[in-house]
């Protein structure tokens, strides 16, 4: 069996060696743009360009390097060009707990005044802020998927009031769940900590627009590790300006990466990380593969089969 793997960058041989150590009759081969293509019966892409599936025959399924698949579903010509191959996603794969790390630190550091300490610090000021009651802070968490509900989890197991939003029903111990448009505007007016963890498709385009970020409670804060088109910028920027929103802490953007005169970068009410709350990890992300591979080759059904109509 043969994998053929499309990366823009140069991780091709980390991918081939990973395969190779786990499952070493696999023949996994990085392709590279104007080559000639070799057979293969699976496909592992990330951002992956028109040629590479025009070049090669029909896969048995393409699994795709990462959690979001907007990046290849923006591809002209998709589905067309996946020549009816599933189009497979990672489930979690190591990512989710590392974006519940990312979403705990940056929730306690703006709860707790940890930015103020250091601001303190630097003119050697010993002051206590007043102590936090967490009640006064509940969390929306937009997104219960892979990554959104071990987030969730996560934020609640730390002491915060936890709501979640999803497009269907869920249940999570201990935490409220809103589902559908109908519901969004009783889940906003619970929420005084916004948590994105949602795709980006037709229906999530700037869901966070200037009524949405109107309608959280006071001295809030938004923190998206989604992507960055759930967001209107310039309503965010009015948001934070205005006063109703006390910060933003972003990760993904509209455009990435973030263009140097973005006013994101230098208002000092938003953080700026560079698409980094979660990595894809090659090894658990292969054995993850490895394993769906092998269920496809049984005939058995997988996780993360993407509805290419939904977009996720
Ligand atoms: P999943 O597909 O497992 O979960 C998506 C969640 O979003 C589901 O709960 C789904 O609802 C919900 N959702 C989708 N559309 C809507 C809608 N229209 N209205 C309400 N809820 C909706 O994805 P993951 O949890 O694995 O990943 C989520 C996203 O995180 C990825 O798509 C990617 O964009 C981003 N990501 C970012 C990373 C980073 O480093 N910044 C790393 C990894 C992922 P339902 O459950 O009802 O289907
Ligand atoms: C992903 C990402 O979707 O890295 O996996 O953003």
């Amino acid at each position: 069996m043969n994998l053929s793997i499309c990366v823009p960058d140069a991780s091709g041989a980390r991918w081939v060696e990973a395969f190779a150590t786990l499952r070493p009759d696999l023949e996994a081969h990085a392709w590279k743009p104007g080559e000639t293509a070799v057979h293969a019966d699976y496909a592992c892409v990330w951002a992956p360009p028109r040629d590479f599936f025009e070049g090669h025959a029909p896969f048995k399924a393409v699994f795709n390097l990462g959690a979001g698949v907007d990046s290849i579903l923006k591809l002209e010509g998709l589905p067309t060009l996946l020549k009816a191959a599933p189009l497979i996603r990672l489930n979690d794969a190591g990512m989710a707990s590392q974006m519940a790390e990312y979403v705990t630190s940056f929730l306690a550091r703006h709860v707790r005044g940890f930015g103020d300490y250091a601001t303190q610090q630097s003119v050697a000021l010993w002051k206590k802020q007043p102590p936090v009651d967490k009640s006064e802070w509940p969390v929306g968490v937009m997104g219960l998927g892979s990554i959104g509900a071990a987030v969730a989890q996560a934020v609640f197991a730390n002491g915060y009031p936890v709501v979640g939003w999803s497009r269907t029903p869920k249940t999570l111990d201990g935490m409220q769940v809103f589902a559908g448009r109908e519901a969004l505007d009783e889940f906003l007016a619970a929420s005084r900590v916004l948590v994105l963890v949602l795709p980006a498709t037709r229906e999530t385009n700037s869901v966070i627009d200037s009524a949405a970020l109107q309608r959280l409670r006071p001295g809030g804060l938004v923190i998206n590790i989604g992507r960055g088109a759930l967001i209107d910028d310039p309503a965010l920027i009015h948001a934070l300006d205005g006063g109703h929103l006390g910060h933003a802490v972003l990760d993904v953007f509209r455009e990435e990466p973030l263009p140097t005169e973005h006013p994101f970068w230098r208002h000092p009410k938003v953080t700026v990380t560079p698409h980094i709350s979660g990595f894809t990890l090659i090894e658990p992300s292969v054995r993850q593969i490895l394993e769906k591979i092998d269920a496809l080759e049984r005939g058995d059904t997988v996780e993360g089969v993407v509805d290419l109509e939904r977009g996720y």
